[in-house]
């Protein structure tokens, strides 16, 4: 049992995440970190609330995270790709405006002390929030066993820019701090999560299994998800699940991924390549080893993705 606090901007691929940690009978989900991102932090915080009011499990506290960048400015939102509220088509019934006033971070280093050296996090948004926690209490940080990240893209192109991946684009300053400072690091970049499809017809399937609230959900957001990415990528095969790629790196599923071990650096000085992460991929490069050396996942075994998904996801 993997005891995992998720920080997430729970837009369509965040969501199908905590569906499936919600799902998964391995994964122990402690607390939500709720930020900017996709959408406003309002409405991550919302959306997050109403995720876990439809799965009765109110009792997993949501915290809540960044509103902006680290380099305070404004966020960028994608309500095409997400929906205006985040969820395609789904509006939940609460008003985001009830969580404005939400100052519960340090809940989320109680957490992390009462489970000492056995959490993972896994940071499915911009990277503001995780960047936030260690610089208030690096000594509590210091006691999360692993944490992984979904972002980046090495020496393929960007979806945010043509070199950058949006998590990494959106706080590079942030994305940097923690590719180069945060041990037991693990990236789950563009590269592999744009193979992590989830197609209409695993769509349809769930769609004909799901007998609870939560699972009724995922087949119309999939279906918004699938459409924007049409537009984005015409012909594409699926919907990527970016988000849920980096929460089954964390399960450490035999041979999901393949790994390269290198350092990690985020080119966080605006301009054109802002967000860009780069590693030493050259040829006669070679794994690194120590503290800031970063686990980069370069491939994943798609058909071992697809059964595991289906399995948890139709599960009652
Ligand atoms: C990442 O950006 C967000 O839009 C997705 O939720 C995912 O975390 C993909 O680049
Ligand atoms: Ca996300």
């Amino acid at each position: 049992m993997k005891n995992i606090i998720l920080f997430a901007d729970t837009g369509i691929d965040d969501a199908i995440t905590i569906i499936y940690a919600l799902q998964n009978p391995n994964i122990n989900l402690l607390a939500i970190v709720a930020g900017y991102g996709n959408i406003d932090r309002n409405k991550t915080y919302r959306n997050t609330k109403y995720l876990l009011e439809l799965a009765d499990r109110e009792d997993i506290p949501v915290i809540a995270g960044a509103t902006r960048p680290l380099d305070g400015s404004d966020p960028t939102f994608f309500p095409d790709i997400h929906g205006v509220e985040g969820l395609g088509p789904i509006k939940p019934p609460i008003p985001e405006e009830r969580f404005a006033d939400q100052t519960n971070f340090s809940r989320l280093f109680q957490i992390i002390k009462e489970f000492s050296e056995d959490i993972t996090i896994v940071n499915t948004g911009r990277l503001t929030s995780l960047a936030m926690a260690w610089y208030l209490s690096p000594s509590t940080m210091e006691k999360v066993k692993e944490t992984y990240v979904m972002g980046g893209a090495f020496l393929v192109p960007g979806n945010a820019t043509e070199v950058a991946e949006a998590n990494f684009n959106a706080d590079s300053l942030a994305a940097n701090f923690v590719s180069q400072n945060v041990p037991d690091l693990t990236i789950i970049p563009l590269n592999v999560t744009r193979e992590a499809l989830i197609t209409p017809f695993m769509a349809e399937l769930i769609n004909e299994q799901a007998d609870t609230p939560l699972q009724e959900l995922i087949f119309p957001i999939l279906e918004f998800y699938y459409n924007a990415y049409q537009q984005l990528e015409p012909g594409i095969q699926g919907t990527p699940q970016h988000d849920l790629a980096a929460l089954m790196a964390a399960l450490q599923l035999e041979g999901l991924f393949h790994y390269e071990r290198r350092y990690v650096k985020v080119q966080h000085e605006m301009g054109y390549a802002n967000g860009l992460s780069i590693a030493d991929f050259s040829p006669g490069s070679s794994d690194c080893f120590g503290t800031n050396c970063v686990k980069i996942a370069t491939e994943i075994d798609y058909d071992l993705f697809a059964s595991n998904v289906m399995e948890i996801l139709t599960s009652s």
